[in-house]
């Protein structure tokens, strides 16, 4: 997200002396978050998604072998062993790099797609491009490129954006919309004015897929269709009730007041099982990607049941990755298809076609 941006210290602005002051200090602000996401506790106070308030029918005949329920799908043409999404993260630093070659390799094992953290730190500094290169362990996976998309209003156009995929050597690239984010960071670029037609025009001139996606707050049904109608290729909700980025900033805020204003925004946002049903109608043609306080799942069985093709976890993947490494995360992601398989087979769901057509029913 916003890491590689701060106004105090520009990075593309550095006389050569100073590129490793630079340096230094994305790599910091690169480490600050991972360490809070790890570290601290980073969730929403009260909001949930709204998954917990909804359930499938349980069926206790479900005329299926479990043996034969089957969680493969495919999304942007790309087939994946599970509808699971490692959502975009990290880069641009050493240790970035280390967690996204331990992501990309379980990715690749298990068979799902993955995002990475922005790459703008790359594109500002091309000898961070490695940290971003994991294509040579996940030949096969569906890998996404991430750019803010409000950098279209600071400088960037397609050729940034071209750029970032082909770094990634990317299948996609997801255009980041932070809108929050950037409005409780001291350093934040706030201008998010005249946007659509720049996310439009990069659509019209990628030769890749573009996604859009929000970082933890949610797309309501207006901001959905306005996309849609820009000609992004699928939206991923990244909704309200998971890891909240506004308590990220509020622990690097640099001034009590700042802590103040970010820390009032933890209950804020669009709970991910409503942004999901939002994003239905206001996109009902695209793929939606479900993301955003997922715990497990069952979660995954309820978002594919309000019409998600993939769902996305990031903070889960993350600690996984930082605490027990590759082993760590295939084992979660192992797990997480468990419970979806079960899931499936006690609601009567033999496949994912079959899961995206069951009701959900609201617990009283
Ligand atoms: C350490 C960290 C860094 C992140 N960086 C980005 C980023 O660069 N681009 C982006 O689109 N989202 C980024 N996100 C947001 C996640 O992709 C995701 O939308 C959000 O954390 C909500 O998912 P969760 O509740 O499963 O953690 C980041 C999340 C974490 C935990």
């Amino acid at each position: 997200m916003k890491e590689e941006n701060d106004k105090t210290h520009p990075i593309d602005s550095v006389s050569p002396g100073e590129t490793d002051h630079a340096d230094a200090l994305v790599e910091q602000r690169k480490a600050d978050h991972i360490r809070i996401n790890v570290e601290e506790d980073v969730s929403f106070r009260n909001l949930t998604t709204g998954l917990d308030k909804l359930y499938l029918m349980h069926e206790a005949l479900p005329e299926l072998d479990f043996d034969e329920v089957d969680t493969k799908t495919t999304l942007l043409g790309k087939s994946l062993k599970t509808p699971l999404i490692i959502s975009s993260m990290t880069g641009g630093a050493a240790e970035a790099h280390r967690i996204n070659m331990t992501l990309a390799e379980a990715a690749q094992e298990v068979g799902i797609a993955m995002g990475l953290g922005s790459v703008r730190a790359a594109i500002e500094d091309q000898s961070l491009a490695y940290t971003y290169q994991v294509r040579s362990s996940a030949p096969d996976i569906l890998l996404l490129a991430n750019l803010g998309a409000v950098q279209l209003n600071y400088g960037y156009g397609i050729e940034e954006c071209r750029k970032a995929v082909d770094i990634c050597q990317a299948d996609a690239l997801i255009l980041h919309f932070n809108a929050l984010q950037e409005a409780v960071q001291p350093e934040g670029d706030g201008n998010f004015s005249g946007l659509l037609s720049k996310v439009e025009q990069i659509c019209s001139r990628l030769p890749v897929p573009v996604i859009a996606k929000e970082v933890g707050w949610g797309f309501s049904e207006l901001t959905a269709s306005r996309l849609a109608s820009a000609g992004v290729a699928a939206i991923d909700v990244a909704g309200a009730g998971g890891t909240s980025w506004s308590q990220v900033e509020m622990y690097r805020a640099p001034t009590p007041r700042h802590a103040r204003v970010a820390g009032a925004f933890v209950d804020w946002g669009i709970p991910t099982a409503h942004s999901v049903r939002y994003c239905r109608q206001g996109a009902p043609d695209l793929p939606i990607i479900a993301s955003g306080g997922i715990k497990n799942g069952i979660d995954v069985a309820k978002c594919v049941a309000l019409g998600a093709s993939a769902v996305g976890f990031a903070g889960v993947f993350l600690r996984a990755a930082v605490s027990a490494g590759v082993e760590g995360v295939v084992d979660v992601a192992g797990a997480i298809t468990d419970e979806l398989r079960v899931a499936m087979f006690s609601s009567g769901a033999g496949d994912i076609a079959a899961l995206s057509s069951r009701t959900l029913h609201i617990r009283e």
